[in-house]
């Protein structure tokens, strides 16, 4: 199938899979280091390693909203029936938007609890929210619901793509596959 005339491009499928990658590896990491009964070496290089990839999330994501103003993906092939052109559509908003709250209350309640951001601290950034334990645990609500709702739209998403995959062999998979170059 050629995909290069319909797919997404070099750029967009690089910034999806290395996206997909750190987020695939930051939710099992946000549950398990809140576990109790972890040594503390190793919550701490969980929730060190946390709290950076995730501002390392924030901002490719920020790279790949612009990049995606600038460069329109293509639609999805006619054949596709409205509504799941239309699911697809309003999925992959859904993506962005929780992919934009995560990071965002995440930086929110640590830094809001005065707690370090390694990565950031190190830059010399400063820290944009004031000290509030209120306003952490607002946050962290925030941070708690929508990782439920992020969770369940990439199970939704990662189950359509691999049917496409696999059952369907439509041509809608290789648009986001391989990851590097097409
Ligand atoms: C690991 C399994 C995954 C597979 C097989 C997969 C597959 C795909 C495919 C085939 C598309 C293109 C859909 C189309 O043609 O319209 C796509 C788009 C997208 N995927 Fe994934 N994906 C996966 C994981 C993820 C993860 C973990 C995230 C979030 C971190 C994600 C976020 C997105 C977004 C936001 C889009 C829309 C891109 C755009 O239009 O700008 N995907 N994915
Ligand atoms: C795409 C980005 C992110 C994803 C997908 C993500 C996901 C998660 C998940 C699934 C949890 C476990 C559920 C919970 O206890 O709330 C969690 C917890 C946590 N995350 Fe994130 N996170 C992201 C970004 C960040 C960032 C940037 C920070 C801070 C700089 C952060 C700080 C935390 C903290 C402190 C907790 C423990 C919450 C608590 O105090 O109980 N996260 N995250």
């Amino acid at each position: 199938m050629n995909h290069s005339s319909t797919g997404y491009s070099g750029t967009a499928r690089a910034l999806h899979w290395i996206i997909a990658v750190l987020v695939l590896l930051m939710i099992p990491a946000g549950i398990v280091m809140v576990q109790q009964g972890l040594s503390r070496p190793l919550q701490n290089t969980l929730f060190v390693f946390h709290k950076n990839t995730g501002v390392i999330v924030f901002l490719l994501m920020v790279l790949r909203l612009t990049y995606r103003q600038i460069n329109r993906p293509p639609d999805l092939p006619d054949h596709l029936p409205g509504w799941q052109r239309r699911a697809a559509n309003l999925s992959h908003r859904a993506l962005y938007v929780l992919l934009f709250i995560m990071p965002i209350s995440g930086y929110v309640r640590v830094k809001a609890g005065r707690f370090p951001i390694e990565g950031l601290d190190a830059l010399g950034i400063g820290t944009f929210v004031p000290a509030s334990k209120a306003l952490a645990s607002v946050a962290q609500t925030v941070h708690f619901v929508t990782a439920f709702a992020l969770v369940a739209v990439l199970l939704l998403h990662v189950g359509a793509a691999l049917q496409h995959a696999v059952l369907r062999r439509d041509g809608v998979f290789s648009r986001m596959w391989p990851p590097f170059g097409h």
